[in-house]
């Protein structure tokens, strides 16, 4: 089975081809046109970015078939992102992907944009599979979740108000770097001294036990305030130049052990010897390392981590196209009046 995925929930334009042999899935082709128009105005312009899919998603689609060497006849479905996200930008995708499968007179699937980030890893490393905890980090969402298996999910805990690529692209704001923020202040961060801010680690304190609504939710907004205060004291004194590697650090260190040690927590509570990091903010080679080296501490060498690459972890077509062809091979199918949410829950 050949699927031809697409995505055009935010500001990427993306599509890819994935085919089964078996029980193996395999990646085939991956486009993706980042729209960097948004940088001039320090977050995404909604109209614009419906207007940028709709240049671009015909010659996008056509360029994954042809990487994949995929003629349009040997699609056998399309799985298309119709929720969370952008009304205006998610419309533009399905549509095309509903035009398209009508032409080809083939299955198209509605795929929700969460469920696919938890597919992203399994591209690359087979053993990324359930049971397992799962970190969904990306500028619009912040979930921990429970997976027992493909299509099962179950939600754990949350953010309370900023997502964690939020607090990140917030931060950066603030300390004068680009937009989108995550990679600048981790770059920033790597010439930062750990001691010279320490920020309070958010919503994350010994006392807290399983049941309590704060064991697995997180919250930045306090975190964000912190660094407001630490960035005005520094313009202040005339020392932000100097400042900035250090309040870049600080502020990650923060977020990083406050998102590993819920993790860990949840991994160790539930049994689980796998957890999947997904989203733009699973780029994050320190977050990374962190639930790593407190995962492996707590469970021992037969635990693991899994996190895509960069292509995978940010928003692409590859891994709708995967949760897609999880669900078409179950039988599933989206009716013709398939339409597109901006919120859509995933558990
Ligand atoms: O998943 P994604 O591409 O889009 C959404 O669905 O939101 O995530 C984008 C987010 C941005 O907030 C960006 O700053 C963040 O991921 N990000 C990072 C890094 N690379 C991207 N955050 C921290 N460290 C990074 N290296
Ligand atoms: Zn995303």
């Amino acid at each position: 089975m050949r699927v031809l995925g697409i995505e055009s929930s935010c500001d990427e334009t993306s599509a890819a081809v994935v085919s089964s042999h078996g029980e193996t899935v395999t990646l085939d082709s991956l486009v993706i046109l980042s729209q960097d128009v948004h940088a001039i105005f320090g977050g995404v312009v909604p109209e614009i970015a419906s207007r940028a899919h709709l240049a671009a998603v015909a010659p996008v689609v056509r360029r994954a078939l042809a990487e994949a060497s995929c003629a349009l006849d040997d699609v056998d479905a399309i799985g298309v992102t119709n929720g969370p996200g952008l009304v205006g930008a998610l419309l533009v995708g399905v549509s095309f992907a509903k035009a398209l499968a009508s032409a080809l007179e083939v299955p198209v699937i509605g795929v929700n944009h969460l469920e696919g980030h938890l597919f992203a890893t399994v591209l690359e490393d087979a053993a990324a599979a359930p049971p397992f905890v799962a970190l969904l980090v990306s500028g619009g969402h912040t979930m921990l979740l429970d997976v027992p298996a493909w299509g099962e999910y179950r939600l754990l805990g949350a953010t309370r108000d900023d997502a964690a690529g939020e607090a990140f692209d917030k931060t950066a704001k603030l300390l004068g770097l680009p937009y989108p923020g995550g990679r600048h202040i981790e770059k920033a961060a790597k010439a930062g001294d750990p001691a010279r801010f320490r920020f309070t680690r958010p919503m994350l304190h010994g006392g807290q036990r399983a049941g309590d609504p704060d064991y697995y939710d997180v919250s930045f907004s306090g975190l964000k305030t912190a660094v407001l205060h630490a960035v005005r004291d520094a313009e202040r004194r005339g020392s932000i130049d100097e400042d900035r590697p250090h309040i870049a650090r600080g502020f990650q260190d923060a977020l990083v052990e406050t998102l590993a040690a819920k993790t860990v927590r949840a991994a160790v509570e539930l049994r689980r010897a796998r957890v999947v990091l997904g989203g733009g903010v699973a780029c994050n080679a320190a977050l990374v390392r962190a639930v790593r080296d407190r995962l492996l501490a707590e469970l021992g060498s037969g635990a693991a981590v899994f996190a895509p690459g960069v292509r995978l972890a940010t928003d692409n077509a590859a891994m709708i196209a995967r949760a897609a062809h999880f669900h078409l091979a179950r039988g599933e199918r989206s009716e013709s009046s398939l339409n597109a949410f901006s919120s859509m829950p995933l558990a």
